[in-house]
């Protein structure tokens, strides 16, 4: 099978966790604990291999992947005995647009580079499809990297941030036009915040509880969580809309981001759920998850990619809406995780389309 060529935009704490997951599963061939699908449609993870990169801080930019990926500010979990050797891709200079607000360039400068032609870097690359990991609500360079993979190099986009793209009918026709699959908007993490708070949510509507108020507060030591506080609307947004969409009637909802530096890259989500049971009696739940925070993005973009290399082989193109609903926190059409977990696998089994 041919390698499947992906590009990365934005060398952080999930690309680090991509990267050298994937490199853990090259080194450990019999170890298939942590993935979703070890084989997807006749592709293992290590098929996934990067061809280009693109970045704005001066630690990441000009350098190698395997050392832009550990270039300050990043701090994901460092994987015991795995080490990357160079790889041979440069990460570029991306035009830096509004990627890069003070409080995240207190975390590192900005590279004093002139930008490249993201387009034309995409089409020497080779790359099949761009995976976007920029900070939340850098909306502009968002567009400007679906505008480079979609419009120019005509290549697939897969968004792992909250900027709505896929979720874009401007976005999707052209994709349309031009021949290439799209999956987004914002990953639904392997076991993270919105997988649970829906499980929860939807276990509560099986069960006849009436849901008054929910609230999820999620903190972590990562740069990612600095940038939230400052500005997280859009991923208040998509966590939200997540688990209120699944609510038959409507639900008030709360959520809340903390940086605390000592943490790194691990997480801590709190859940809070008030409900009434029986003739509406109260009922109190709460819950916590601890996890590494890049491990949980990675552990889903490796499926990503892989289903849309699936497309790519069957020339499916446009909203992979199975993909989309079930990886994604605010996909184009929201579906219960009980019936898109299925529409996943009937894709790759080649019985549903998309
Ligand atoms: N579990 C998770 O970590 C998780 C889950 C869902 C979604 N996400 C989303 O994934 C994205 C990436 O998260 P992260 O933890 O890797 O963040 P990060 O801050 O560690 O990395 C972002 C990278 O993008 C770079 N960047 C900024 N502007 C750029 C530009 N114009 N061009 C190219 N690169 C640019 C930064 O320099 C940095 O290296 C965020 O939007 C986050 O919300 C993360």
């Amino acid at each position: 099978m041919p390698d499947i060529k992906v590009a990365i935009a934005g060398t952080g704490n999930c690309a680090q966790a991509l990267i050298e997951g994937i490199e853990f599963y090259r080194q450990n061939p019999e170890d298939t604990r942590g993935l979703m699908n070890p084989d997807l449609g006749g592709y293992k993870v290590t098929d996934i291999v990067p061809v280009a990169a693109f970045d704005i801080n001066a630690n990441k930019v000009g350098k190698d992947l395997n050392e832009a990926i550990y270039g300050e500010p990043n701090n994901a979990y460092r994987y015991p005995g795995v080490e990357i050797k160079p790889t041979g891709v440069t990460v570029q200079m991306a035009p830096v647009l509004d990627g890069n607000p003070p409080h995240l360039a207190e975390f590192a400068p900005t590279a004093d580079v002139d930008p490249c032609d993201v387009g034309e870097v995409l089409k020497e690359s080779g790359a099949e499809m761009l995976l976007n990991f920029i900070p939340t609500e850098s909306h502009d360079a968002a567009h400007m990297f679906a505008d480079a993979a979609i419009k120019e190099a005509k290549i697939g986009f897969i968004n792992g941030m909250p900027t709505l793209i896929v979720c874009n009918p401007e976005y999707q026709k052209i994709a349309k036009e031009n021949g290439v699959a799209l999956i987004g908007d914002d990953v639904k993490s392997q076991l993270g915040g919105t997988a649970i708070h829906r499980a929860l949510a939807t276990l509560m509507n099986y069960r006849g509880i009436h849901l008054a108020e929910t609230y999820q507060i999620n903190y972590a030591g990562n740069t990612d969580f600095a940038n939230l506080m400052s500005r997280g609307l859009s991923k208040h947004k998509t966590k939200q809309e997540a688990v209120t969409s699944l609510m038959p009637y409507p639900v008030q909802m709360s959520t809340g981001f903390t940086h605390v530096p000592l943490m790194r890259d691990r997480k801590t989500s709190y859940f809070y759920f008030n409900a009434g049971n029986f003739g509406n009696a109260p009922l109190h739940f709460e819950a916590k998850l601890e996890v590494e925070d890049s491990a949980n993005f990675a552990g889903v973009m490796v499926d990503m990619a892989r289903l849309m290399r699936v497309a790519n082989d069957r020339g499916v193109t446009g909203v992979l809406d199975s993909a989309c609903a079930f990886l994604t926190k605010h996909p184009p059409v929201q579906i219960p995780d009980a019936v898109c977990v299925e529409y996943v696998q009937e894709f790759i089994e080649g019985t549903r389309e998309r």
